[in-house]
């Protein structure tokens, strides 16, 4: 028996994993070119970087147009507006996310409707989500979740038989292909989120891809504060847009980072798929979550694996991960909680009235939320391991592993 790290032992790592967000002399090389240009804003809009970002992000996702905005939350907003969202419509939303999938809803006066995620990736259920259209229904946002890509062929079947328009929330997923489709290029529109979290990060920022050029055009109007500009020609009056620009030193990053894509992508990949099989191959009861094999190009932004606790003598994740972290391996356990159960999307304010409307007093009451699947998960299955874990050597995957093989040896330790 070994001594647990949490309990004076010796833990297995004490070196950090690799250093984030990445960069090089390609990230210097644009922002010093943005900084020359004394062109710094976003403004006329699409300034020149932001223009040829916006195309190479598109290209390298299949999708026609890609318009860079501030950030992957009002991204899904701007898309919501561009189809003319009115109050009271419905988006049926994933309950296992970040709030942002949902709040878009809220802040255009729309409804979230949350429904469950499948258990085998925990994207957004399309079972749940035919259940859930009613004659409100107007979008659906799956969420391509960790290193998963959300079931695109039954989702689009269903917007499509239903006339729904459909977002995919790529916020994790930069570089995924399904079926050699690029995310955010099948829906009507993809959302991107580029915080410094993600795969692909400028600080902050975002991208709005879409095919279809009245969706382009009034997307571009109300990222630039409504302006109707040359070329706005195609639908009528002005849209109230805002100041939802990325500045040309954010975008030099950010073009730095999508030429590097393409390599990280499938470096992550391949160390994805190394560490689920070492893990699989030394440890009971975790799961790695599965890839779909109608996933053609992985994005592991995430690596989120499954935790049995009846292999773990009936000893709790949490107490499990925080076993894991003294041993120099940090996951996290509450990514997320299901958002019905967050009090911001409890309606018992007068501030959204139509979520009142559709909820009466309060979500929380509600008993028809109920995403069995989505609870598991948060309180007692999830365990999510970020993507730099993955960006490193095989040493490093050797040694998390390790880490989980010695915390199981000696889980009777936590008990
Ligand atoms: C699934 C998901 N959607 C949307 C967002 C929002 O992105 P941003 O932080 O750029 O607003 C995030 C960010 O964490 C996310 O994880």
């Amino acid at each position: 028996m070994e001594k647990l790290a949490l309990f004076g032992g010796t833990p297995v790592r004490t070196t950090p994993f690799s250093p984030w967000p990445y960069f090089d002399d390609k990230e210097r090389a644009y922002l010093n070119a943005a900084l020359e240009s004394r062109n710094w804003g976003g403004y006329p809009f699409p300034s020149p970087l932001a223009a040829e970002f916006g195309k190479k992000f598109a290209d390298f996702h299949g999708a026609k147009f890609g318009i860079p905005c501030a950030n992957g939350s009002v991204t899904m907003e701007i898309a919501l507006q561009a189809i003319g969202i009115e109050a009271g419509d419905e988006v049926i939303v994933p309950a296992y996310t970040f709030m942002a999938t949902a709040s878009c809803a809220v802040r255009c006066n729309a409804v979230p409707v949350f429904v469950d995620v499948e258990a085998r990736n925990y994207c957004m259920d399309p079972a749940a989500v035919e259940a859930a259209i009613t004659p409100k229904t107007r979008a659906i946002i799956p969420v391509h979740l960790g290193a998963s890509i959300a079931d695109m062929d039954r989702l689009l079947e269903i917007a499509k038989r239903h006339n729904l328009v459909l977002i995919e929330d790529c916020a994790h997923a930069h570089g995924g292909e399904w079926r050699g489709k690029g995310v955010g290029s099948m829906g009507d529109f993809g959302s991107f989120s580029l915080q410094s979290s993600k795969l692909m990060t400028s600080g902050e920022g975002g991208v709005l891809t879409t095919s279809d050029d009245i969706n382009r055009q009034k997307a571009m109007s109300l990222i630039n504060c409504g302006r109707k500009e040359e070329g706005y020609d195609s639908f009528e009056g002005q849209l109230f847009g805002a100041n939802y620009r990325m500045s040309e030193l954010q975008v030099a990053v950010a073009l730095a980072q999508v030429e590097r894509l393409e390599e990280a992508t499938s470096k992550r990949a391949k160390m994805h798929d190394l560490f689920r099989d070492m893990l699989h191959g030394q440890v009971q009861g975790v799961h790695v979550l599965d890839t779909d094999p109608r996933v053609t190009r992985k994005a592991a932004y995430q690596t989120v694996i499954k935790y049995d606790s009846a292999a773990f003598h009936g000893v709790h994740r949490d107490r499990f991960l925080s076993a894991l972290e003294a041993e120099g391996v940090e996951l996290s356990g509450h990514f997320y909680t299901p958002l019905y159960s967050i009090d911001i999307f409890n309606a018992r304010t007068a501030q959204w009235p139509m979520l009142r409307e559709r909820y009466g007093d309060g979500i929380l009451d509600n008993p028809a939320v109920s995403c069995p699947v989505s609870e598991a998960a948060a309180w007692d299955e999830a365990m999510w391991m970020h993507y730099p874990h993955l960006s490193g050597t095989v040493k490093d995957l050797e040694d998390i592993v390790a880490a989980f093989v010695k915390v199981q040896q000696n889980v009777d330790q936590l008990r």
